[in-house]
């Protein structure tokens, strides 16, 4: 298999130029102005920007969640990805209690290797963090799963890891080259915050963020920070939106510390008065999305180079399953859509002026490449695998449920204009979207290892 796309602007993190991109066996094999073309097929690109496709490194696709499942399997969110320009995905797996580290990524990997229509890895989320486990963060990483997700919240029995185990995670990460990345939030506080409004009868969708506002997030992205610091591990933020912890998380880079943020779209795009609309419920996730102040100090963090990754937390559960909540924000399932509208809206908002392309391509591919070890991924350039999305600056585009690939029934972008918009992708020069369609096959996504850091 090989093509070549001409005509086109190449966009990476630091220049955009005009060349020829020469794709052949999945990789991209040169890079050049007026590139041979003797009997190869020629995508024509003229106008369009030639970007790398897009990681999401955040997704949770037949994700078990307090007694429900999130809306898109493995084949329909990575359907969605493709459509959106996303080339890879980066999974949750729970671990559940006694397994290992392999173990509880073996059954995922099977339930998604045949469904997934782009390229994946695994973040493991752990809930049991025996002698065992830790000594298994070096095999592991070494078979391609170097990053560890341990939530601060959530049932304490279940996904909720003690600070104890976080600091210990933290210490054994620096030893082993891998990377741990919390969900800061301060359960207490938010359990004490939900008795009271239960008790005064104030359970609509406001509550749940009036339960977890920016104090409560701030808090434990403050502690997480410290005990990075106190050990000078690495940390990764996931899903931060608050202003404050904003500012931890630049304090602590200025005073030379590796801490990574990514942020996602909903909390760069929507207020929390979304909560006080009628389907205040459809926007419920955790963190909720934070006021104005917070959603500055965001952008800004993007435009300062302390955010270093945008991902989705894309976690959908349809309008029937949101609706258990209806009358009580307790019941309704945490998570929103994005994994279509992360690069769309990024690109976007470059197109408007607001970042540059270069920021769109560094925040949603390089980064979150470099930062996982993806090595093969992440950039246009000669030697990688040829994960593309080709985008034209002049399409308008409105977001429509109708319009997605999603199996969810809505989607809380409704209505989202949008400059510009993706018009193919490729996956390992397979293409998976062309102009409005899925194009792509169950099962061609294939596992990515990702390289483990360098141990200081
Ligand atoms: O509300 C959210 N974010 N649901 C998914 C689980 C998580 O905390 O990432
Ligand atoms: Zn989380
Ligand atoms: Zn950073
Ligand atoms: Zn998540």
């Amino acid at each position: 298999m090989e093509f070549i796309i001409k005509g086109g602007t190449i966009i990476t993190s630091t220049s955009s130029y005009a060349a020829d991109v020469y794709v052949k066996d999945g990789k991209i094999a040169a890079i050049g102005k007026n590139l041979p073309d003797d009997g190869i097929k020629i995508i024509d690109a003229s106008g369009k920007y030639i970007l790398p496709g897009a990681i999401d490194a955040h997704t949770h696709l037949e994700f078990p969640f307090n007694g429900t499942m999130s809306a898109d399997d493995y084949f329909a969110g990575t359907r969605a990805a493709a459509c959106g320009g996303v080339t890879t995905v980066f999974d949750f797996v729970t671990q559940k209690k006694g397994q290992g580290i392999r173990e509880a990524v073996k059954p995922r990997n099977d339930l998604c290797a045949p469904k997934a229509c782009v390229d994946y890895s695994f973040h493991v989320a752990l809930t049991d963090l025996t002698d065992d486990v830790l000594e298994e963060f070096s095999t592991a990483a070494d078979a391609g799963l170097p990053s560890y997700k341990l939530f601060m919240v959530y049932k304490k029995d279940g996904l909720m890891m003690n600070d104890a185990d976080i600091y210990k995670a933290l210490q054994r990460s620096k030893e082993t080259g891998t990377l741990i990345a919390v969900h800061a939030e301060n359960p207490d506080v938010i359990d004490l915050n939900i008795d009271k409004f239960k008790k005064e009868g104030k359970l609509s969708p406001w509550y749940h963020y009036l339960s977890r506002p920016e104090a409560v997030e701030a808090e434990a992205d403050i502690r997480a920070i410290h005990w990075a610091k106190t050990l000078d591990a690495p940390l990764y933020i996931v899903h931060l939106a608050n202003a404050q912890g904003m500012q931890a998380v630049k304090d602590a880079v200025n005073e030379g510390y590796e801490i990574y943020a990514e942020t996602c779209p909903q909390y760069l795009n929507f207020t929390s008065d979304v909560y006080k609309r009628e389907d205040g419920r459809n926007f419920v996730c955790s963190p909720p999305i934070k006021g104005k102040e917070s959603q500055i100090a965001l952008w800004q963090g993007i435009e300062e180079g302390y955010i270093d990754t945008v991902a989705t937390d894309h976690c959908p559960f349809k309008q029937e399953q949101k609706d258990w909540g209806k009358d009580d924000f307790t019941k309704i399932p945490n998570g929103c859509m994005g994994v279509e509208n992360l690069y769309p809206y990024m690109l976007s908002q470059a197109n408007k002026g607001i970042i540059s392309f270069q920021k769109a391509v560094e925040l949603c591919a390089e980064n979150p490449a470099r930062i996982f070890g993806c090595t093969e991924k992440g950039a246009v350039e000669v030697g990688k695998d040829a994960d593309i999305a080709i985008y034209d600056p002049n399409i308008d585009f409105t977001i429509t449920n109708a319009k997605m690939h999603s199996d969810c029934d809505y989607t809380i972008w409704e209505g989202t204009k949008l400059q510009g918009y993706i018009t193919a992708t490729y996956v390992r020069g397979q293409q998976v979207f062309k102009d409005g369609k899925f194009i792509g096959e169950a099962g061609f996504g294939k596992f990515i290892k990702c390289q483990p850091r360098p141990i200081a």
